[in-house]
């Protein structure tokens, strides 16, 4: 493995083991794959690991507009060749590492998804964790993100045609030679049936997160509001990936 660097001077990003790298996913848009990269991104760092968050959104990358980030080096700048990965970095007030879009077009068009997997290779050798949060449908630059995971998170609504999305996105990420981790269920509320849901999915289920309208804040939810249940959701599913990934090792380990 390559030597560990340090992308930005004064920092200790040493890992204490191999990163993980996962990418949240989910064909549909509006399911909550950002906010779940975000916070899931925000609880693992709240348990001592190092973590940054990829906005690998290129057409619509929002994470930087979500945390209100003033993004000058964007990932499309990354992408296009013409930056290093260490210049997109932006620290949020509350502590987590994020490379995402800015205002500008520029760099768009010459944004190559294939160079992801080289930007994140060079993440994953500075932090515990590298979180990608990806877009909407099944295009080359979800795909790729896909691929080069550890893990794959997907992330539904209870309703129907997130589920048949979240099911056809499953085959995709198989296709790929992807690893799905299961998926998570955003928006529950009381009237929801979980046993419905639980058998339309037909996939391992890593989590049920309420519908709380606390999501839409600037701050994530488990810094914003930690005792609520969507705050208490997201950190179970943080652990929940933790161990999974800890599995992982562990039987990559006895492979060797
Ligand atoms: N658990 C939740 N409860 C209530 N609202 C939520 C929840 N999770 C996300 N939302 C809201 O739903 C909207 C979509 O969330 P988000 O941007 O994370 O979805 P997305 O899957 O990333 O969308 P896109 O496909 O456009 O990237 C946002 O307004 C967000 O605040
Ligand atoms: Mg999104």
């Amino acid at each position: 493995m390559a030597a560990r660097i340090l992308l930005r001077s004064g920092r200790n990003y040493s890992a204490v083991s191999e990163a993980s790298v996962l990418t949240i996913g989910g064909a549909k848009g509006g399911a909550g794959k950002t906010v779940t990269a975000i916070n899931v991104a925000s609880a693992v760092r709240s348990v001592g690991y190092s973590v940054v968050v990829v906005d690998a959104d290129l057409g619509t990358t929002n994470v930087a507009d979500i945390l209100e980030l003033d993004c000058e080096t964007s990932i499309h700048k990354v992408l296009a060749g013409e930056a290093d990965i260490g210049e997109a970095i932006v620290t949020t007030e509350t502590g987590l590492d994020v490379v995402s879009g800015g205002d500008s077009l520029e760099y768009l068009i010459d944004a190559d998804p294939a160079e992801l997997r080289p930007v994140i290779d060079t993440l994953a050798d500075s932090y515990d964790v590298v979180i990608i949060d990806t877009g909407t449908g099944l295009s080359h630059e979800v795909l790729v993100p896909f691929g080069l995971a550890d893990g794959v998170v997907l992330v539904s609504t209870p309703k129907n045609t997130s589920i048949v999305d979240t099911r056809k996105t499953a085959e995709v990420v198989e296709k790929v030679d992807g690893t799905l981790l299961g998926v998570v269920v955003t928006r529950v509320t009381d009237d929801t049936d979980v046993d419905r849901v639980r058998d339309q999915i037909d996939l391992d289920l890593l989590g049920l997160l309420s519908d709380d309208p606390q999501a839409c804040k600037t701050e994530p939810v488990v810094m914003e509001a930690p005792d609520s249940d969507l705050a208490d959701g997201y950190r179970q599913l943080a652990t929940t990936l933790i161990r999974l990934e800890n599995d992982r090792k562990d039987a990559d380990g006895d492979d060797q």
